[in-house]
């Protein structure tokens, strides 16, 4: 059986007093929580959070790590620096850094790469933009991110994959349900030929783009719906408990 795991991915989005505010308004309304729960708050909110969450199931997450270890990569961060605040899991690949920073596979990839060395938890997203949904192109984009972005990669134990449609994040516009399950479907069964059955049957793999209270128990319904990366709805305590609570 996959945990599902629900992780809110704050973006650019909170000072470190606003952080520690919010998490004290969280911490008591996921204290019942089955999911796993994540949040990846921004490098500076990181220490604030760490003591915040300490002695609740709130895990901490950072939102991205450098694929070197160490050296001349002006305002990159290295994982041995997250490591060393007790961060947990990294998101890799995020649309907005692929959109607006230059991220590529290639570099998913080296991050991947870095993370999994460092033991830290990547969750790794993909997605396909509007205009590639228009033109039909989502299999295709999926397969490069995935076939280029996990290149080499054997071991996928601490792996989780987001996928978000770049065109549902922070738009009020979700993929239904049946359709986030059948791109999802299809990952899977990408991973599963790439890289085994094993892999693909224990791969948990989250839904991302505007998720809320309101639609996350029809979404996690889904077969192959493990979870959800929220952006928008992480940043109010109530929605999201409401989410991380789905069943009730
Ligand atoms: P959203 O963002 O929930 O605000 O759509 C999701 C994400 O970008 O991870």
């Amino acid at each position: 059986m996959r945990k599902p795991i629900i992780a809110g991915n704050w973006k650019m989005n909170k000072t470190a007093a606003e952080a520690e505010k919010l998490i004290n308004e969280l911490k008591p309304l996921v204290a019942k929580s089955k999911p796993e729960v994540v949040i990846c708050v921004p490098y500076t909110d990181l220490w604030i959070a760490k003591n915040a969450i300490a002695g609740s199931k709130i895990k901490l997450g950072a939102e991205n790590v450098a694929w070197a270890d160490s050296g001349a990569f002006t305002g990159e961060i290295s994982a041995a620096m997250l490591k060393e605040i007790g961060v947990e899991y990294v998101i890799i690949g995020h649309s907005e850094r692929r959109q607006y920073f230059g991220e590529t596979d290639k570099t998913v990839n080296m991050r991947l790469v870095q993370a999994l060395k460092n033991d830290l938890k990547p969750i790794v997203c993909v997605g396909e933009t509007l205009e590639e949904r228009e033109k039909n192109k989502t299999k295709k984009v999926l397969k490069k991110q995935i076939l280029e972005g996990f290149d080499g990669i054997t071991d996928f134990t601490n792996i989780v994959i987001a996928y978000e449609p770049v065109w549902a994040i922070g738009t009020g516009k979700t993929a239904t349900a049946e359709d986030a399950n059948k791109t999802i479907g299809y990952i899977r069964s990408l991973i599963k030929k790439t890289f085994g059955a094993e892999v693909a049957k224990n791969l948990r793999i989250q839904y991302g783009g505007s998720m809320k209270p309101g639609n996350a128990k029809e979404l996690m319904a889904m077969r192959n719906i493990d979870g959800g990366l929220i952006g928008g709805a992480a940043l109010k305590a109530e929605d999201f408990a409401g989410i991380v609570n789905y069943k009730g």
